[in-house]
């Protein structure tokens, strides 16, 4: 791969970034609200892949607040701290998403999908989209006529091409716009986003 590794945010970009949202939040704070979250279709999941625990955060606000149901999106194989260095070519992690096709193993699958008629998909940004085990977890399961919502974490990387990944693989489902939920934001503030989803 060339230099669009040297385009991933380094710490400090990161977070001024993650400063940026801070104060964007806060100029906004009632824009997206909604009165009460919806659920037409049946219960919510928060499905999430975490490979170092932020997302993993977000995801556990997200289902307390709205009384969700939370699955972890495990990987068959845990990836080690080298299996995610992206300066390394050869890195697990930079073969698996420089590889259209990789669909990673996941451990387990959720049990009763069809219940579910909303599923919020989390993940970290991985080379400005959604790491290829999401594209597993979106092709193990039918979501026609399912609403699906997309959040991430990110070194300040907006979701890129997540939104049309996630169409191309769930072309019968409802794909709502997704969000990058960084800087540690409050679980009434997710729940807030969530609700103005799902209105
Ligand atoms: C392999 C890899 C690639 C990454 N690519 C990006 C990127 O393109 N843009 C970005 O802002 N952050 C990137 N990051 C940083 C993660 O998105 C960020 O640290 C995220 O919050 C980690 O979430 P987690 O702890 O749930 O795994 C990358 C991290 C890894 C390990």
């Amino acid at each position: 791969m060339t230099g669009t590794h040297n385009r991933l945010p380094g710490r400090r970009t990161a977070l001024k970034l993650a400063g940026g949202f801070a104060a964007f939040s806060a100029l906004f704070p009632a824009a997206c609200m909604a009165a009460e979250a919806k659920d037409r279709n049946g219960k919510v999941l928060v499905a999430y892949f975490s490979a170092t625990g932020t997302t993993a955060r977000v995801a556990k606000k997200l289902a307390e607040g709205l009384g969700a149901d939370l699955f972890e999106i495990r990987p068959e194989k845990p990836y080690s701290p080298q299996d995610l260095d992206w300066h390394d070519k050869q890195s697990r992690s930079s073969v698996e998403m420089h590889d259209p096709k990789s669909r990673p193993a996941i451990a387990a699958k959720v049990g009763n999908m069809g219940q579910y008629g909303t599923v919020f998909v989390g993940f970290p940004i991985w080379w400005h989209r959604s790491p290829a085990i999401i594209s597993t977890f979106l092709e193990s399961y039918d979501f026609s006529g399912r609403t699906i919502v997309p959040f991430a974490t990110s070194g300040g990387s907006g979701l890129g091409k997540t939104e049309s990944i996630f169409k191309e693989l769930c072309p019968k489902a409802a794909v709502r716009r997704g969000r990058v939920l960084n800087a540690s934001p409050d679980k009434a503030e997710i729940v807030e986003w969530a609700k103005s989803v799902l209105r």
